[in-house]
């Protein structure tokens, strides 16, 4: 109740207080602010995913700057060696407005990522972008197969019948790459997994269904539980460390983090930077208040 009540009035709040909780989850403002935290997280033994905060906008200007945006983040990501990929949100190119415009602002991108030999990861939204970008996807993977890779989300009763209709662009040379997340936005119990243990159980189906069909998963998740799951998994199928990775957000749980570069698995941080963030952090925490908690938590923490 109170979670939800602060997430709710927080865009009300000053942009410097918001911030104080904003900044141990977003990189900052510019780029190079984001090669900073990109720099530290190589140094400390982790991979990156670099994501341009922004999503669902007004109109296609919009989605022609945020399409710049990226291809001169990838030019600076590249010239500073950071060993990381891309990940992007398809409504900031206007997946909602035209998707075809959305395409071959995304298609650039990737054509640009994968000239560095580099990857770009399609971020899942809710569930009316869902078919769309599948479908862009798709398309995209056709032309660039080595260069670009999906999000699924657990909470979706769809997914694993998802994962299974896209095994035609399955081959053991150019293995699919997912990451599996739990999914963020709020839908209905109609086509969404509500409780916890449901979600969790089908995190890990899905899971076993991508070690079982040789798919690369990128196993995004700080629940402990989850994390023990996809060990047993990893175990029980004898998966090389070159054949998943982990993912977590960066500044969440960086003791869980610790735990498994220290174990030896590959651990990628995604790192969101942007000057939206102060939208983002409101709708993020809007959509999950559960979230205050933890921020709340590392604040008091933090002294
Ligand atoms: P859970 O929500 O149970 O969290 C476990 C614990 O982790 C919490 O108790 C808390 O301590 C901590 N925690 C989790 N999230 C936190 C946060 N944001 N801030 C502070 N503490 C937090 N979703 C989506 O719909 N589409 C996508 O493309 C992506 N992409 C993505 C990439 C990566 C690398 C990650 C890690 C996550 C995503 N997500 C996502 C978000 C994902 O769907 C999910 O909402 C969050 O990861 C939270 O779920 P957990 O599995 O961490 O469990």
């Amino acid at each position: 109740m109170i979670n939800r009540l602060i997430a709710s009035t927080l865009p009300l709040f000053p942009k410097r207080l918001v911030w104080l909780f904003s900044r141990s989850y977003i990189a900052g403002e510019t780029v190079d602010e984001a090669m900073r935290v990109c720099r530290a997280l190589n140094d400390d033994g982790m991979k990156t995913t670099i994501d341009i905060l922004g999503e669902f906008i007004q109109n296609l200007e919009e989605a022609e700057k945020n399409r710049d945006e990226y291809l001169a983040l990838i030019d600076v990501t590249q010239r500073s060696r950071i060993d990381g990929n891309y990940s992007v949100k398809p409504t900031m190119f206007g997946l909602l407005i035209d998707a075809d415009a959305c395409y071959h602002h995304i298609r650039e991108i990737v054509a640009k990522a994968a000239g560095y030999g580099n990857f770009i990861r399609i971020d899942m939204e809710d569930s009316n972008c869902v078919d769309l970008e599948i479908r862009l996807f798709r398309r995209i993977k056709a032309e660039f197969p080595e260069s670009v890779g999906l999000v699924v989300q657990a909470y979706l009763r769809r997914t694993l019948d998802d994962l299974k209709g896209l095994m035609d662009l399955h081959s053991p040379t150019l293995p699919l790459n997912f990451r599996i997340c739990k999914g963020i936005y709020a839908e209905p119990r109609r086509i969404a997994f509500q409780r916890h243990d449901e979600i969790n159980a089908h995190f890990l189906e899905d899971l076993e269904f991508m070690f079982q069909n040789g798919i690369y998963p990128g196993i995004a998740t700080h629940d402990r539980a989850l994390v023990e799951g996809a060990l047993a998994l990893i175990d029980r199928y004898d998966m090389g460390r070159d054949r998943y990775e982990f993912q977590m957000l960066y500044g969440v749980t960086p003791e869980l983090r610790r735990m498994l570069i220290d174990a030896g698995h590959t651990m990628r941080v995604y790192v969101p930077y942007g000057r939206h963030w102060f939208g983002y952090s409101t709708r993020r925490l809007k959509e999950n208040p559960k979230i205050v908690n933890s921020i709340v938590k590392s604040l008091l923490l933090r002294g």
